[in-house]
């Protein structure tokens, strides 16, 4: 935000908020830095795009900057500099008119121990002035068949496992139907069994046309689930774009299965191919970029009598594309 151009805070409406939506992108992020009190740099001149519609995933190593970030969005935190916009307004000015369609999961979910899963929903409704009172049961039983805690719903909060208790914060994140919504470390306290069902309930909400901005330390999770995501690396922002574009990025990996792998590792080697790898049956190498190469490197390993029994490139994945650009493994120790 320049100085110079003061924005008006608009009055909460469902329609302002939905038709300011700037240029297509819910949260839109221009140099946003915060520097903690103890002088941690954690999130450093981020500039962030999520195109609505997205299924964005906001993928970092512990200790990158996600939750900082999302804290930022939210107006739980005040940037040190630079600004952040959600859904077309800046935060944290026109919080007020934001929040109201956003469903936000951030990390640990305040919740009432002593009551049970259903009552921590209906008194969490009921702290939201614009929802409807009369409707406030149906609400939570909407929302607690959603994440699958029904049957545990009359069960007092603090007897929760850790991923129920994740669950009923998603829950109170889905009371009332949102524009966008932005949970931290959805599936963490998960097993694969939740993590599937998360990922599911995403899709679900992404197909009613729900923007999920969602933060992981899991590369194959974003994967999974998403359409688009940005790298972050000590509070540093990596890379963001479509998820298959970031991948196509890193060069796949040619693989020929072979009884004769030495002298294929040789020839790969001779037609210059680069970062050959012999195990046993099995060579890989980096591929090279044109499909016209790859049937010349076919036929050179065939003239030189190597019995080719399988010859392919294997997609790069995300995680090839994070090595690739920081020249790290994706180390999540945090
Ligand atoms: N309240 C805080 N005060 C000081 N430093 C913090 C605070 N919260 C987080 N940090 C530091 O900021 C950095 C980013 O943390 P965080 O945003 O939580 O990362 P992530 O969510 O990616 O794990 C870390 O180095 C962390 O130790
Ligand atoms: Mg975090």
């Amino acid at each position: 935000m320049t100085g110079s151009v003061r924005e008006p805070v608009v009055e909460s409406t469902v329609e302002s908020v939905v038709e300011s939506v700037d240029d297509g992108a819910v949260i839109r992020t221009r140099a946003l830095t915060k520097r903690y009190r103890g002088g941690q740099l954690a999130v450093d001149g981020l500039d962030l795009t999520v195109p609505a519609g997205s299924v964005f995933g906001f993928l970092g190593p512990n200790g990158s900057g996600k939750t900082t970030t999302i804290r930022m969005l939210m107006g739980l935190i005040e940037p040190t500099a630079g600004s952040a916009r959600v859904l077309g307004h800046p935060m944290p000015r026109a919080a007020r008119a934001v929040l109201p369609h956003v469903g936000a999961l951030i990390e640990g979910p305040a919740l009432y121990g002593f009551l049970s899963g259903r009552d921590n929903l209906l008194r969490y409704d009921a702290a939201d002035p614009t929802a409807d009172p009369r409707t406030r049961r149906a609400r939570v039983t909407a929302a607690l068949e959603r994440v699958g805690l029904t049957a545990a719903a009359g069960k007092k909060a603090k007897a929760y496992s850790l991923g129920m208790k994740q669950r009923l914060g998603l829950a109170a994140a889905l009371l009332r139907p949102r524009r966008l919504l932005v949970l931290d470390e959805p599936t963490n306290g998960l097993d694969p069994q939740g993590m599937r069902e998360i990922r599911s309930l995403v899709r679900e909400l992404a197909a009613e046309g729900t923007t999920v901005f969602l933060s992981s330390h899991l590369l194959d999770e974003i994967e999974q689930v998403c359409t688009h995501a940005a790298v972050m690396a000590q509070g540093r922002l990596i890379v963001q774009g479509p998820v298959a574009d970031l991948a196509a990025g890193a060069r796949g990996r040619l693989v020929v299965t072979t009884p004769d792998p030495a002298d294929a590792a040789r020839v790969l080697k001779e037609q210059g191919v680069a970062d050959v790898v012999l195990a046993e049956e099995r060579v890989s190498a980096e591929a090279p970029s044109a499909d016209r190469e790859l049937a010349d490197l076919n036929s050179a390993l065939v003239k030189a009598g190597v019995r080719v029994r399988g010859f392919s490139v294997e997609r790069a994945s995300l995680e090839d594309a994070f090595v690739a650009l920081t020249g790290e493994g994706f180390d999540v120790a945090g």
